[in-house]
């Protein structure tokens, strides 16, 4: 593409969006170039890990969680666009290869979890963490409710608590994990972890 049929492009974009394109050439013509750094918000990222303990291994145990609630992302951002999209396929076909690939990097890298953190560190550090749990990981909890259907959610004890004809708040209300945190005869709430 010619410089000439960019800058006509960019011109009949920003004509399109009733914006006086010279402006936003302008604006080109001053705007700093962006880096690495600052468009990954690397230094954010990387100030992201707050230890509760000096155990060398607990950061570990933070960035491996980190990573994988990114994967989560990655699968909620792919799976989104199968459920909000027009089907499509080839698309589908392509976009659950990428799902795939997703989860295989997560059970591929688990063993970082497990061999890869010293296991008396680990178990002393995670009281330090305590209530906290992945159990709490609502990425987790989306993909769930993403890929079947809420009744499907439900485990036995829970189908006999369903009201007829139950609404999407009477399946939420009863979804499987909600019984870790909730004593369901009394309603008294169980535990810190499981409480939402
Ligand atoms: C040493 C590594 C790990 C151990 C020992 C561990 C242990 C556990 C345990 C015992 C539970 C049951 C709930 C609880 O008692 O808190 C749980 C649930 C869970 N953990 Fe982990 N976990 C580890 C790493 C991870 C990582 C890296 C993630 C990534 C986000 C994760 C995500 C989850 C999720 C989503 C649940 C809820 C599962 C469900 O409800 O079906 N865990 N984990």
């Amino acid at each position: 593409m010619s410089k000439e049929q960019i800058i006509n492009d960019i011109e009949t974009k920003y004509q399109q969006l009733g914006e006086n394109p010279e402006t936003y050439l302008k604006g080109l013509l001053h705007a700093k170039p962006i880096n690495y750094w600052d468009y990954v918000e690397a230094d954010t990222l990387l100030s992201l890990q707050k230890p509760r303990t000096n155990f060398k291994d607990e950061e570990i145990f933070i960035m491996y969680h980190q990573v994988t609630e990114l994967f989560l992302k990655m699968m909620v951002h792919e799976i989104k666009q199968l459920v909000y999209e027009p089907f499509n396929e080839t698309i589908w076909l392509e976009k659950l290869d990428r799902l795939n690939r997703y989860t295989n990097m997560l059970i591929g890298s688990f063993d970082v979890m497990k061999y890869g953190m010293n296991y008396d560190d680990y178990n002393t550090f995670r009281s330090s963490l305590t209530p906290a749990s992945g159990f709490q990981s609502v990425t987790f909890r989306l993909i769930e409710i993403y890929c079947t259907r809420l009744e499907n959610l439900i485990n036995e004890d829970g189908k006999t608590r369903l009201p007829n004809n139950p609404s999407t708040a009477d399946f939420f209300e009863h979804i499987y994990w909600k019984d870790a945190g909730l004593n369901r005869k009394t309603g008294k709430k169980v535990t810190y972890t499981y409480t939402v």
